[in-house]
C-alpha cells in the first residue's frame, strides 16, 4: 500500500496569502496543514509517500517536508507541471504508484478521525474505490454522492448545481490500480480538468466495488479563511498539552494551556489559553488570547489579539483595538505611527482585506 498526498494547486481561495507559499503550508497551531496528513498516513503503518507539487509552490514543499525522515517515511516528489486535476494528478504518479493500491489524500484536507478503520476496511472488503463523505451546508462547493436506501453509492457529481444530497466527498480516498484504467479514458470536465469524481463515477459505471462511508468526527477543507481559523481553534483544543513555564517571561500571566517557543520572550503581557507561540518571538505589552498561534520570529508590541493566525517573522505594534479572526501573513507589518494618529498609511497586497471598524 502506498499514498498520493496532493500539495499542488493555486490556492486562489487563500489569497493573498498563497501569493508567495503553497496552501498546504500554511501552518495550523504552528504546523503545516500537509504534515497533519502525512502524519495521519504513517500512523497507519504507509511509509512510501507519494508528493504531487506543482511547478510553482514545489521547492517550498520539498524543502519544508524534507524526505520523509522526520515522520518515519520515504517521501518521492512528483511534479505535476500544469494544474490538471485530480485524476491528472494520478495520472502523472502511475509511475510511483505502479501497481499497488493506494490511498490519496488532498494536502489541505484535515479529519478527526483515524485512517485506519477505513483503511482496514477498503482492503477487507477488497474493493476498487472507498470514499468518505460528510453533511455539508454548501454541496454545490464539492463532490457530492447519491447513494441508495442500504448506503451504496448511486452517483458522484463533482459541483453540481442541483446536488443530489448533502453528502461532500472529503478528499480523502482508497483506490485499487483499476482506477489507472479509467483515468486513461476520462475527459476533461467544463472546468477543464480530469476530475476524480468522474473517475470513481466510471468505476461505479463498470460495476467495480465502490464503497461510501461517513466521516463520525469532523472535516475541514482548510482552503480559505474561515475553515483555516476553525482548524486552528479545533487543533489547539483537542491537541495542545497543559501548559508549561516558559523561561523568558517577565511581570506576565499565562492563563491555560500555552504553549511557547524557545528564545521567545514574554514582558508585560497575559496570554489566555489555547495558545501557542513559535521560537524567537517577542511579545510586549500584550493581550493574546484564545485560539491564537503565533508563528517563529513573530513581534508584537502593544497587541490585544484573539482567535488569529500570525505566520512568521510578522510585526504588529501599537494597535489600539481588538485584532480578532485575522490571518496576519509572513513577514507583514501593521503599526501604529504616533506621529500621524489620525491617518492610516497602507502597502496592501493584491487581493488583501483590511475590514476597518
Ligand atoms: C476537490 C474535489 C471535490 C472534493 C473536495 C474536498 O475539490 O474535486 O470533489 O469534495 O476536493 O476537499 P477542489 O478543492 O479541488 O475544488
Amino acid at each position: 500500500m502506498k499514498a498520493l498526498v496532493l500539495s499542488g494547486g493555486r490556492g486562489t481561495r487563500l489569497r493573498p496569502i498563497t501569493y508567495t507559499g503553497a496552501k498546504q503550508l500554511v501552518p495550523v497551531a504552528n504546523k503545516p496543514i500537509l504534515w497533519y496528513g502525512i502524519e495521519a498516513i504513517v500512523k497507519t503503518g504507509i511509509t512510501d509517500i507519494g508528493i504531487i507539487i506543482s511547478p510553482e509552490t514545489g521547492h517550498q514543499v520539498r524543502e519544508k517536508t524534507g524526505d520523509g525522515s522526520r515522520f518515519g517515511a520515504r517521501i518521492t516528489y512528483i511534479l505535476q507541471e500544469s494544474p490538471d486535476g485530480l485524476a491528472h494528478a494520478v495520472k502523472v504518479a502511475r509511475p510511483f504508484l505502479a501497481d499497488s493500491p493506494f490511498i490519496m489524500y488532498l494536502g489541505d484536507n484535515l479529519i478527526a478521525d483515524d485512517l485506519q478503520e477505513y483503511l482496514d476496511e477498503f482492503k477487507s472488503r477488497n474493493l476498487d474505490a472507498l470514499i468518505l463523505l460528510r453533511k455539508v451546508s454548501n454541496p454545490r462547493a464539492f463532490g457530492v454522492a447519491k447513494l441508495d436506501e442500504n448506503g451504496r453509492v448511486l452517483e458522484l457529481v463533482e459541483k453540481p448545481q442541483n446536488p443530489p444530497s448533502n453528502l461532500a466527498l472529503v478528499g480523502i480516498y482508497f483506490f485499487s490500480p483499476a482506477i489507472h484504467e479509467v483515468i486513461e479514458k476520462l475527459k476533461p470536465s467544463a472546468r477543464g480538468e480530469l476530475e476524480i469524481t468522474d473517475a470513481i463515477q466510471a468505476l461505479i459505471e463498470r460495476g467495480k466495488s465502490v464503497e461510501a462511508r461517513q466521516l463520525k468526527n469532523w472535516w475541514l477543507d482548510t482552503g480559505k479563511k474561515d475553515d483555516l481559523l476553525e482548524a486552528n481553534r479545533i487543533i489547539l483544543d483537542t491537541t495542545l498539552p497543559p501548559g508549561e513555564k516558559p523561561d523568558l517571561v517577565e511581570n506576565s500571566q499565562i492563563i491555560g494551556r500555552v504553549k511557547i517557543g524557545k528564545n521567545t520572550s514574554v514582558i508585560n503581557s497575559t496570554i489566555r489559553g489555547p495558545v501557542i507561540i513559535g521560537d524567537n518571538c517577542r511579545i510586549e505589552n500584550c493581550f493574546i488570547g484564545p485560539y491564537s498561534s503565533i508563528a517563529d520570529g513573530v513581534t508584537l508590541v502593544d497587541v490585544d489579539i484573539e482567535h488569529s493566525v500570525v505566520l512568521e517573522n510578522a510585526e504588529v505594534k501599537g494597535i489600539q483595538q481588538r485584532i480578532v479572526d485575522s490571518v496576519i501573513g509572513q513577514r507583514a507589518k501593521i503599526y501604529f505611527q504616533p506621529k500621524r494618529p489620525r491617518a492610516l498609511s497602507f502597502m496592501v497586497g493584491d487581493d488583501s482585506i483590511i475590514e476597518l471598524a
